[in-house]
């Protein structure tokens, strides 16, 4: 479930927070109208959630943006604005969904439309125990119909792409055959687009994070399902750290995510709009995408959200640079503090480099 630090909402905050379609920054769509998948950010919990893709979406203009999970019951029964709202720069952005039942997913992914939403993923890799107990994430990928279920009323309920991110596979159901299975019912019901985290994931005796590095990496079976099934819109996940290795892939597949290596190094995205959607416009420094995160972030701490919420999502951005280390230090030992403002997250002069400095390179 979302994490979240704000608490009050008005009416005025809701007509700002919601996206909008007229966001000048969601000028992300492929020429087809499309959804332009070719690089996005991947769903992590407590990571990516809206302050983190504010931030992001200064780095790069066009990679789509995954929420965190949120589960169905978190949505009906909860504080749906705590975990919806999101501001109208972070588009493109999808929503995604941890649940089972086909018509909780409907009513989420109505909710997730009206909100401003421009996808909804459907949860199908996470092995955590809790997520287990209520029969979703990737103990669903030995329940094919179910997920197939789930899309098809999720489709007729919104007229926003539908997508699932899975693994290759789970414990010792791991067969190429029952991964074509599944992904072949989804197929069948018009899921927009697959992504899958290319290695399986052990549902007991290993954590989430263990099943993140330990399983072997299968670049080889998302490269196979890419020739089995042609027509789909196929995107690959998993260990992946460049953008010379997402181009790599681009060549056969329709698109890359990125999880840990976005959020931990978030400038590998600098050249993204670049080299990846071919956009020419100049390409900020770093300096300059923290001072456009100050007045977000001003407006947060006005709305009574802690900086601490907001700077742990910063903490990679000068990765390598001069004075990177006191940066970090000073926003470690002051953000938590209360009353904490934007000078803590300031750079300090050490770090202004030469916007075409060698250095700045992702
Ligand atoms: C902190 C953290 C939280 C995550 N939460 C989610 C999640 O909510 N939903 C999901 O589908 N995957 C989640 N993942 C998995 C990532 O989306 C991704 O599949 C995984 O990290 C592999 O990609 P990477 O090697 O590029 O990091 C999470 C990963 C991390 C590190």
């Amino acid at each position: 479930m979302a994490s979240e630090h704000d608490q009050t909402m008005t009416n005025q905050d809701l007509r700002e927070t919601r996206g909008r379609p007229e966001n000048p920054a969601a000028g992300t769509k492929s020429q087809t109208g499309q959804l332009d998948r070719r690089l996005s950010v991947a769903p992590m919990l407590d990571w990516t959630d809206r302050h983190c893709r504010y931030f992001l979406r200064l780095i790069s203009r066009h990679t789509l943006l995954y929420s965190e999970m949120i589960t169905t019951g978190a949505l009906i029964h909860g504080d749906r604005n705590r975990f919806l709202r999101f501001d109208p720069a972070e588009h493109p952005v999808a929503l995604q969904l941890g649940g089972s039942d086909p018509k909780d997913m409907a009513t989420c992914a109505r909710m997730g439309a009206d909100w401003g939403y421009d996808e909804i993923n459907v949860n199908v890799g996470c092995p955590s125990d809790r997520v287990q107990n209520g029969r979703f994430g990737a103990c669903l990928m030995a329940e094919p119909a179910v997920v197939a279920d789930c899309v098809a009323a999720m489709k007729d309920a919104v007229s926003l792409p539908v997508t699932v991110k899975c693994r290759i596979g789970i414990d010792d159901r791991d067969s190429y055959g029952e991964l074509v299975d599944f992904i072949g019912a989804l197929a069948q019901v018009g899921c927009d687009a697959i992504i899958v985290h290319a290695r399986k994931a052990w549902l007991k005796g290993l954590s989430p994070k263990e099943n993140r590095d330990i399983p072997p990496l299968r670049y080889d079976v998302v490269r196979q399902l890419r020739r089995d099934f042609p027509d789909l819109c196929l995107a690959i996940n998993g260990g992946i750290k460049t953008l010379e290795q997402a181009t790599a892939f681009l060549g056969d597949l329709d698109g890359v995510m990125i999880g840990r290596e976005a959020y931990q190094n978030p400038w590998m995205l600098a050249h993204a709009d670049r080299i990846i959607f071919g956009d020419d416009d100049p390409i900020p420094t770093r300096q300059e995408v923290l001072e456009q995160f100050l007045p977000y972030a001003e407006r947060q701490l006005a709305d009574g959200v802690p900086l601490s919420a907001m700077s742990r999502h910063l903490l990679g951005l000068f990765q390598g640079q001069p004075g990177a280390k006191a940066w970090r230090r000073r926003i470690s030992e002051n953000a938590h503090r209360p009353g904490a403002g934007i000078d803590v997250i300031a750079p300090p002069r050490p770090l202004t480099l030469p916007a075409d400095s060698p250095k700045d390179a992702p």
